[in-house]
Order: C-alpha cells, then structure tokens, then sequence
C-alpha cells in the first residue's frame, strides 16, 4: 500500500482517538470520511490516472476507507457507552430521599360512607338509584300518600322553589327515589338510594338543613317484614360491629303499612349501662325509618298489589357516620375543616 494512502488511516486514527465526546466524533468523521475528506480526494483523482494504474489503486482506496470506516464505528460505539454510563451516574436520583411534605386530597367522610354502603348492597344484588334533588311535589309527597294537610308540607319544613305555581321542592328525603324506580322498571326491584335531602331546619349539633340520605326499596313476590329485619341487621352489624342489630318499634309513615323506626342496639354500652350518655340507659338508639311499602304507593306506581310487596328503610348519612366515629357535633362534618375530614379518608 502507497504511504500516503497508510498516512490517511493514521491521521484518522489520531484523531478519532482525541475526539472525546460524541460532537467531537462527528466532526472527525466528517474529515475522515465525509465528501471533502483526503480518501474522497483520492478515489476523485483516480480518473486522472493512467487506465492501467486505475484498478489497483482503487482497490487500496477501497480497503483505506473500510479500514478508516471500521476504526470510526469502534470510536463511536465506545464514546456511546461511555456516554450512557455518565447520564447514569449524572442523572442519578435517589429514591430515598424524604419528599416535600405536601398534602393530598381525600374523599370527605360521608362519601366514602356513601360509598361502603352502596358497595355492601351491591353485594346482596342491589342496584344504586338515584334522582334529582330538585323535586317534584307530586314525587316528594303525593305519590307517597303524604297527604296535602301532613305537617311537612308546610313551609316550616319544606324549601319550595319560586314561583309557588311550579311545583317543585328540594327533597326532603330521597323516597321520591322509590316512586321513580317503580315508575322506571318492573319488580323484581331491589335498590339503594344514596342522596342529598333539604329540610329548612337551622344548623346546629343535631341537624342541618342540607343533609344525606340513604333509601333501601324492595319489591318482589312473598316479600315480608321478616326480610327487612333481616337486611337491616346485616346493614347494622357490618356498620358499627358484631352484635349491634336492630330494633323495630312501631311507627307511622304515610308511604309504609306498617311503618316502625328502626333503633340499633346502643354502641357505646350494648345495653349494659343504666347511665349511659348516649342511649340514656335505653340500650337502643334511633337510627331511622322503614316498613313495608303501602299498597297505595305500589298502586299509584304501577306494581300489581296481588303479586308483589316490598319493603323500604332511610337513614341519615350523618347520623351513622357520628354513630360510627362517635361524632358529638354535626356541624364538624358540614364545616369542611380539613382538620376533621383529614383523620378519616385523606389520601384514600
Ligand atoms: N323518608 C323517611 C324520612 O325521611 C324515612 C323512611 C324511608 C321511612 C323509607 C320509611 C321507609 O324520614
């Protein structure tokens, strides 16, 4: 091979060999190996050449550039993996470190309530319902047998909306829901109401005037008390613990015949304590209504009285989360202090 040719792959290797970084690299190949290199020179000028000459020195021309081509490719592949081998090490992030200290959000209280007590109805076969907090009058109360002179028609109790002439309320509790699922589908109906309701009380440790609601409504063939008594146990134990059941104590809702208040068994004494501060030595606490669905309403809804019967229960979201956590003060879970919401489903 002619000198100048062996030269050519010395002075490529020397200067791939001082090019220490990739941008480096670059500018060396394009000297060695680009258009305007001495090897691209070189094949140019073979034309100028004798014809006989031509082949061989193209052949050595050839094996020069392969050789330069070769030597570049082993630079480059070794300056890559040095490369990748600093970013790692140079971008290394210690997952150890303690982050900053920032909050997250969480589901208040009650929704998270809410939504354990769909997700246990769910398993017994349930469906969730739900309807429009704006209401008709007609849904609210007659279509539950509340009659036209009941007391919590009046504007004591009620929110109605302006003008008087549109017929429409703020539930006061989420039976309507009952009405507008036997309207909707045909029994066998098995469902939870989970809602917001409105009463014009004031706020105060025991009431408030935006609250929550939970409706359960069965209709199917052979339904009897028996069965309500049986869910509202099961709803009982697994919402404040084993051996807190329930108990039925007559009642009356214009909707359900016969109609009982459903009471649990006391929480903090189990009916052991003559002074208990929670019960008052009653051993039983209130918790909320039921009974099974009055004929009437199964009529003015369409379900056929000589088949099926059903049964229905409510109860205040707020009242079962104070029982549950042993909240004093209703006002603490309306307030949204997250200083209150924080201890129960921050982060959940
Ligand atoms: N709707 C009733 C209330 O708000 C509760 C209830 C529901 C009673 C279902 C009986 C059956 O007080």
């Amino acid at each position: 091979m002619s000198g100048d040719l062996r030269e050519l792959i010395s002075a490529a290797n020397r200067a791939f060999d001082q090019a220490k970084n990739l941008d480096d690299f670059k500018s060396a190949r394009l000297a060695h190996l680009g258009e305007k290199s001495p090897i691209a020179l070189a094949n140019r000028e073979l034309g100028k050449l004798a014809p006989k000459d031509r082949a061989a020195r193209g052949q050595e021309i050839n094996s020069v550039k392969s050789e330069i081509t070769t030597l570049a490719r082993t630079r480059e592949e070794f300056l890559i993996t040095e490369r990748d081998n600093r970013i790692l090490v140079e971008e290394q992030v210690d997952v150890t470190l303690p982050t900053r200290n920032s909050q997250r959000g969480g589901l208040h209280p009650l929704t998270i309530l809410r939504d354990d007590i769909c997700d246990l109805f769910i398993g017994l076969g349930y469906e969730v319902a739900e309807g429009p907090e704006l209401e008709s009058e007609w849904l609210n109360f007659d279509a539950l047998n509340i009659p036209a002179d009941h007391p919590a028609r009046t504007m004591q109790d009620t929110f109605f909306i302006e003008p008087l002439s549109s017929k429409l309320v703020l539930r006061t509790h989420t039976s309507p829901v009952q009405v507008r699922t036997m309207l909707d589908r045909k029994p066998p109906i098995y469902v939870i109401c989970p809602g917001r309701t409105f009463r014009s009380d004031e706020l105060d440790a025991t009431h408030t005037p935006v609250f929550n609601q939970v409706e359960g409504l069965v209709v199917d063939r052979k339904i009897t008390m028996a069965h309500l008594k049986g869910t509202l146990d099961h709803f009982a134990t697994t919402m404040f613990g084993d051996g807190i059941t329930t108990r039925l104590r007559p009642s009356f809702f214009p909707f359900t015949e016969p109609s009982a208040e459903v009471d649990i068994r006391c929480f903090v004494c189990r009916g052991e304590s003559d002074d208990c501060r929670t019960c008052k030595g009653e051993g039983w606490v209130e918790w909320g209504g039921c009974g099974m669905v009055n004929p009437k309403v199964l009529i003015a809804c369409g379900v056929d009285v000589d088949e099926y019967s059903g049964f229905a229960f409510g109860m205040g979201l707020e009242r079962t989360l104070m029982f549950r956590h042993g909240i004093s003060d209703m006002r603490e879970i309306v307030e949204g202090d997250v200083r209150f919401t924080a201890q129960f489903g921050v982060g959940r």
